[in-house]
């Protein structure tokens, strides 16, 4: 790691230190010396590597002492080929980047294994994120194996999972009659009267380096060939943005070419400001009025990210499309009984989206697409028990208990 960035008007930061947005409202970007990993770290040394995690990428993440590190084993998800819905849905080359295997259950653990291996590095002790649900579940979880104090604000009705796990991981939990955008106001105020670091995506520049993970990852799983297409179900964007980084780095180090995917940004109909700046054609999203949508990580109505999400839709020839509830909860139903695949409703709209692109033809039948899951369905069964109900209300708190006779 050489310095940081402005990704709006590209003022350097200096590295080694403590940042959040740059005075332009910039998110920061970290940059490293590219040039002397080209020669220093040839991609042939991953084979020899006998880190599996998303540490085995350590020369292309900010931490510099081995001993920060705080890993719960995230990374390094399988990447599986879904012969079954990819006949139905017309795509003979179809892969799902399988994120629901990460320590809790969900990708949001690589952002926040390397921001709080940071925090460590720099020495905070307590932090502060709002959240949609599973970067509270991974906040809490890291900064319980760093011994750091956590304060979480996310929104009252978060799936139950997320809430649990966050008690559990022993966070200390608010929750907050509203949105993400709502909990941002929240933990932006508080963390200026109590001195806490604030962990927001993007306002916090690590997180995002942990993410830009799944590219490295894609690449050396898919041999260093990207593939032709790429479907990211997008909340803050941050996935994305850390892909689109990773290739530019990669092709920087030589490792790859100059060909990109076509990056296909995935929303929920009940809240679509990326998508509705795709098509009216702008730089930046609009707040989306009263979002709602069983794809709690998509609730994002006013992403920090979004001139970034939209340049690598725009620059990789990609697209920007929504999808109903109805649809991605009917298509998280088939791609589990299709392919053993038990999906969070974020990543399941990937399969929707897919669909319907092959469909209309924006996509060949045999080009290589890979759609990311990015958590796991065992975090949301309230919104998959709506398709398999099977108890009257009252009888839910007999759940888990012992099994007598009745
Ligand atoms: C399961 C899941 N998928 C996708 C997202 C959106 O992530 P990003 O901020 O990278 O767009 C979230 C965010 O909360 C999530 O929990
Ligand atoms: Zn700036």
């Amino acid at each position: 790691m050489t310095h940081l960035e402005c990704s709006l008007c590209s003022r350097n930061f200096e590295a080694g230190r403590l940042w959040n947005l740059c005075e332009c409202g910039g998110p920061l970007l970290v940059r490293y010396d590219l040039t002397r990993l080209r020669t220093e770290w040839p991609r042939t040394a991953l084979s020899h590597s006998a880190v599996n995690s998303m540490w085995r990428y350590a020369p292309v993440l900010p931490i510099r002492h081995r001993n920060s590190i705080v890993s719960l084993g995230e990374g390094m998800t399988p990447l599986l080929l879904a012969r079954r819905t990819g006949a139905r849905i017309g795509a003979a080359d179809l892969l799902v980047k399988d994120e629901g295997l990460n320590p809790t259950g969900s990708f949001k653990a690589r952002g926040l294994s390397c921001a709080i291996s940071m925090c460590v590095e720099l020495g905070v002790k307590i932090i502060a994120i709002p959240s949609a649900g599973n970067a509270a579940s991974a906040l809490s979880a890291y900064a319980a194996a760093a011994g750091l104090e956590a304060h979480i604000f996310m929104p009252r009705d978060v799936p139950q999972a997320n809430f649990i796990e966050c008690k559990a991981y022993g966070a200390h939990v608010t929750l907050v009659d509203g949105l993400i955008s709502d909990c941002g106001r929240i933990v932006a105020e508080r963390c200026r009267a109590e001195g806490w670091f604030d962990i927001s995506t993007l306002k916090e520049p690590y997180r995002i380096e942990g993410k830009k993970t799944m590219g490295y990852e894609l690449a050396e799983q898919l041999d260093w060939n990207l593939p032709d297409a790429i479907f990211y179900p997008a909340g803050g964007g941050v996935g994305m943005i850390g892909m689109w980084k990773a290739f530019a780095e990669m092709e920087a180090m030589g490792w790859i070419g100059p060909g990109r995917p076509k990056m296909i940004a995935v929303q929920a109909e009940g809240c679509q400001p990326i998508v509705r700046a795709f098509e009216e054609g702008t730089e930046a999203s609009r707040y989306w009025d009263g979002a709602s949508t069983v794809a709690s990580g998509l609730r994002v109505p006013k992403p920090l990210g979004d001139r970034l999400t939209l340049r690598a839709v725009r620059e990789s020839a990609g697209c920007a499309l929504a999808v109903s509830d109805r649809d991605l909860m009917d298509a998280a139903v088939r791609l589990a009984s299709e392919e053993g695949i038990f999906a969070a409703p974020e990543g399941a709209a990937c399969v929707a989206a897919a669909e319907r692109l092959i469909r209309e033809g924006f996509l060949g039948s045999s080009q290589r697409i890979v759609l990311y899951n990015t958590g796991s369905g065992l975090k949301y069964l309230e919104a998959y028990s709506v398709r398999f109900p099977r108890m009257a209300a009252g009888d839910a708190d007999k759940l888990g208990g012992l099994i007598t006779p009745r």
